[in-house]
């Protein structure tokens, strides 16, 4: 027998992954936030407990359990509590997860977040279980409706553009548990960018796993629209000061959309560009579907359109069979390009994609040992190009005081580098805060950048 949930009801997520699955994570919030709930950041306040999970990478299955594991006394305490897992793990696994987990009550799959609502209704009343993994075969705004509507005061935002992927890298778990590549209309992603521009928001980030093949057909016209067009429709809504976009796949990323870096004021200047490996033979077995070569063309391509576009990649070390000529090859790439950032990771096989089932797998300490290498190289090379921003001046985003400590600004550059300077009077810092200031960079650390808010950038009043 269930119960019925009580009226005031608190929600506590969980959110393992990528900025996908928090942008997912807002929209679980947005949904069950229309129908009474709040969110908490107390687990022992709340009356549903959410874990958002990913499986792009480790042992994403056991860390579902070992999490389930810590709420099971909580369960034990309140039979009523509701537990749900939702994401990559809650798709792959689906059914298995309640077979393992008896107290587990549902299992909420990638495309059906906005039914959490109603499935929550359900457990709670009937003491249902509940597997609804089940893939739509279409991308509607009735999973988008309950949009995050931020805050006063929130600069920022991500907008999903599409869901899915239809590349099938050899390593990779995302067709698997996302699906099939489906992007929303045009006029569904720019009246959600016209929602939070409306409510402050200045920065949108466009999310897909591979935004260069959006195409988004109008559901007025049954015209289509392609990402360079939705860019240049997004970075001209009002209110909005700058637009950024996640992921670009390098054999997508066409001349049209890098001309418009340089070109289009509002676009950040900056463009994660996963090149994964430096080996043709290893891209190849990666089924990247690009050279080595074809990469670096796209490198110097957008160099030429915009000279100080900053670069971000994603690399794996370790791929089956990657020798260590291989690996020298990924490290020629890390020096030719100078990448502003570099996320690096161990392969890890993902159950049911091709790689996994390559019988050249390399041992764990290989994997370690040339992860090591790659990331103290990329360290310095970091360190030494972050010495050369100390004394130049960097348009940044301010986003309010930062966490550290009230009497600072913090904000982001084009580049995405945090910056944190010394606030100046209060009603200043809250005039200020949404707007693209100039800083001066005077001390480059690992992680963040310290500076002084440029004279030309303050409010006429107080120069
Ligand atoms: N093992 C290691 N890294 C992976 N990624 C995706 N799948 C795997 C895997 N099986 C990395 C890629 C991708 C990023 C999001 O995660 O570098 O670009
Ligand atoms: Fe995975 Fe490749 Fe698709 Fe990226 S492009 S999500 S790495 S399959």
């Amino acid at each position: 027998m269930g119960t019925t949930l009580p009226t005031q009801r608190h929600v506590y997520v969980e959110t393992f992954g990528c900025q996908m699955n928090v942008d997912d994570s807002e929209r679980m919030l947005s949904f069950l936030r229309s129908t009474g709930f709040k969110a908490v950041e107390e687990i022992t306040q709340a009356e549903l407990i959410l874990v958002n999970t990913c499986s792009v990478r480790d042992k994403a299955e056991q860390k579902v359990y070992s999490t389930l594991g810590r709420y099971k006394a909580f369960k034990k305490a309140r039979p009523e509590l509701v537990i749900g897992v939702c994401g990559c793990v809650a798709q792959q696994f689906g059914a298995r997860l309640l077979e393992r987990v008896a107290y587990l009550d549902m299992v909420v799959g990638t495309h059906n977040i906005h039914l959490l609502p109603k499935l929550v209704e359900r457990v709670a009343e009937n003491g249902e279980r509940i597997d609804a993994t089940e893939f739509r075969d279409s991308i509607g705004q009735d999973e988008y409706d309950a949009t995050p509507t931020p805050g006063r005061g929130m600069v920022k935002a991500t907008v999903s553009i599409m869901r899915g992927c239809d590349n099938f890298c050899s390593y990779c778990i995302v067709p698997y548990v996302r699906g099939r590549e489906m992007s929303r209309s045009p006029e569904d992603v720019l009246s959600e960018v016209d929602s939070l521009a409306e409510s402050g928001v200045r920065e949108v980030t466009l999310l897909g796993q591979n935004v260069n093949s959006y195409c988004g057909v109008s559901r007025q016209t049954g015209s289509s629209t392609d990402f360079p067009a939705l860019l240049k429709l997004v970075c001209r809504r009002e209110g909005i000061e700058r637009v950024r976009f996640v992921t670009s796949h390098p054999k997508d990323i066409s001349t049209e959309l890098m001309g418009l870096f340089g070109v289009e004021p509002k676009l950040a200047s900056h463009v994660h560009l996963p090149v994964q490996s430096g080996s043709d033979e290893v891209l190849k077995r990666m089924k990247r579907g690009y050279t080595r070569a074809e990469y670096m063309g796209k490198i110097r391509a957008l160099r030429e359109a915009c000279p100080d576009v900053a670069i971000t990649t994603d690399i794996i070390v370790g791929f089956p069979g990657e020798s260590e000529e291989d690996f020298e090859r990924t490290i020629e790439v890390v020096r030719e390009v100078g990448y502003d950032g570099a996320f690096s990771f161990k392969y890890s096989p993902r159950p049911g994609t091709e790689a996994a089932a390559y019988d050249d797998q390399l041992p764990s300490e290989v994997k370690s040992e040339r992860l090591e290498r790659l990331q103290k190289l990329e360290r310095e090379l970091r360190g030494s190009r972050d010495a050369l921003l100390e004394g130049s001046v960097m348009e940044v985003l301010i986003e309010g005081p930062s966490k550290a400590s009230d009497e600072e600004l913090t904000g982001r550059t084009n580049c995405n580098r945090v910056v944190n300077f010394p606030s100046p009077a209060p009603e200043v810092a809250q005039a200020m805060t949404g707007t693209i200031s100039e800083v001066l960079i005077t001390r480059a650390y690992a992680n963040s950048l310290r500076g002084r808010i440029s004279e030309r950038s303050m409010p006429c009043s107080i120069k």
